[in-house]
């Protein structure tokens, strides 16, 4: 047998704790598994107090880089956080000391992925980082290897959990967007400071590494257009409902033939759809491929045990040995696709609007859309009360994004319209 593959662990958070418990559960299996031990040498966090892990048996350092300095580990595992600062500082030095990184760090990887990939391919050492994209869903090993003789026009999917289970608890309990909220930090599902999860960040840096694995592209944050889920109100829901849809927070990477679109905004999706189906906490990534056709993946998309067995199953990877591009490609090779501005891109809308109804409120918002050669499909009126604001939602067939925002500018100015119009783009799935 050969020697143990020896593991120091940076960050002993809800995930470092999920790692160190599986490492020290499995470690039977994980011999069996990899022909040989994987050994917890060291841990940093500059909290020691008690996690309820056994400690004993590894070193215990404040600093996580004096860790990477002088710990005899052959493999690095990031579970600190944060696109700047010691994370980055620590993958850099892991990799200039010709030690492996495993992180589970999507802002990191969506932020500097390529640089890293690039330095750890010349370190000769492996960048793995699968518990950053969907948790403990193995997408992105999946796209890379398993799918990997594919080429993609599109993968989209649920990558942020507390957003799809605010969704789902305001349609099933007819609930408001910050009611939910509130409950969701109380019970833990989302953060005190909810901005990276509701405004759909944490989406868009998945949505970013998931391009670059599809697409073989440089990661490319800033080219993700993102919007959150702060807007959605029950009303919305209530009105997708009646039209057959419910309401999605996608991230959604497609190649079109000016280049790559990047998105994340809430979406309508047909009810029917395979991903409106996906509830609560969990994630999917659906892929659509030229030769295995449509393929989609659901499960658990964060927490303490599914992500450690995606950082673990990096773990495994190089105590076998087994090395691939982080990227699908070697980073040098990683192209740079151009970005499908948003105005560009091409979609049915739904769009609600608040109006008093007033004669000839209808023939001006209809000459506003034909001005912008945006074509109706359906209208939906609820209620009729003469003097007061009601509801009037429209979807409209494919039109231009550009189109569909000057339109809306123009209803917006007209006198009978109350509000600020809320639009949600439809997805044909
Ligand atoms: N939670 C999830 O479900 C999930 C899912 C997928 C990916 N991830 C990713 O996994 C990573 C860890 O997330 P987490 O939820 O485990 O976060 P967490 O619970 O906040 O854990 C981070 C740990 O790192 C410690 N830390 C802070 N500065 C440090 C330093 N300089 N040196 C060593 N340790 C330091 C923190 O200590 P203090 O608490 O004392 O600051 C904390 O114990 C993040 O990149 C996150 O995006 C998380």
């Amino acid at each position: 047998m050969s020697e143990p593959l020896k593991v120091a662990v940076a960050g002993v958070g809800t995930i470092g704790v999920g790692v160190v418990r599986l490492l020290q559960e499995q470690a039977d299996l994980l011999e069996r598994r990899c022909g040989r031990g994987v050994r917890i040498v060291a841990v940093a966090d500059p909290d020691r107090r008690d996690r309820g892990i056994p400690v004993d048996s590894f070193e215990w350092y404040d600093d996580a880089l004096a860790m990477v300095a002088e710990a005899d580990a052959d493999v690095v595992v990031e579970l600190i956080g944060g696109s700047e600062g010691v994370a980055k500082q620590l993958c850099e030095s892991a990799i200039a000391a010709g030690r492996h990184v495993v992180t589970a760090n999507k802002a990191l990887i969506a932020h500097h992925g390529t640089d890293l990939a690039r330095a750890a391919e010349a370190a000769g050492v492996a960048l793995a980082y699968e518990a950053a994209v969907a948790g403990g869903i193995p997408v992105i090993k999946s796209l890379r290897e398993g799918l990997a003789a594919n080429a993609w026009t599109r993968v989209y999917g649920i990558l942020n959990g507390t957003c799809n289970y605010i969704l789902t608890v305001m349609r099933e309990r007819g609930r408001e967007f910050a009611d939910v909220l509130a409950e969701a930090q109380e019970l833990g599902y989302a953060e005190a400071d909810p901005t990276f999860d509701v405004d759909g960040i944490d989406s868009a840096h998945k949505l970013a590494i998931l391009a670059s694995v599809a697409f073989g592209c440089q990661v490319d944050f800033p080219a993700v257009h993102i919007e959150g889920i702060r807007h959605v109100s029950l009303m919305d829901i209530r009105f997708a409902d009646k039209l057959g849809y419910r309401i999605k927070l996608l991230g959604i990477a497609a190649r079109t033939g000016q280049g790559i679109e990047q998105r994340v905004h809430p979406c309508m999706v047909h009810h029917g759809a395979a991903i409106a189906s996906v509830e609560g906490v969990f994630n999917a990534v659906v892929a659509d491929g030229d030769f295995v056709d449509t393929i989609m993946q659901e499960g658990r998309g964060a927490g303490e045990r599914p992500t450690a067995s995606a950082v673990v199953a990096d773990i495994i990877d190089i105590a076998r040995g087994h090395r691939v591009p982080a990227f699908i490609v070697p980073a040098d090779r990683l192209e740079r696709i151009d970005t499908v501005p948003m105005a560009d891109h091409r979609g049915a809308y739904y769009f609600r609007l608040m109006v008093v109804d007033r004669p000839g409120v209808f023939a001006d918002i209809a000459g506003a859309l034909r001005d912008h050669d945006v074509s109706m499909e359906q209208v939906l009126q609820q209620g009729r009360d003469p003097g007061e604001p009601v509801p009037v939602v429209m979807t409209t067939h494919e039109t231009r994004e550009s189109d569909m925002a000057a339109a809306l500018h123009e209803i917006e100015a007209l006198d009978a319209v109350v509000e600020a119009p809320r639009m949600i783009r439809i997805e044909p799935f």
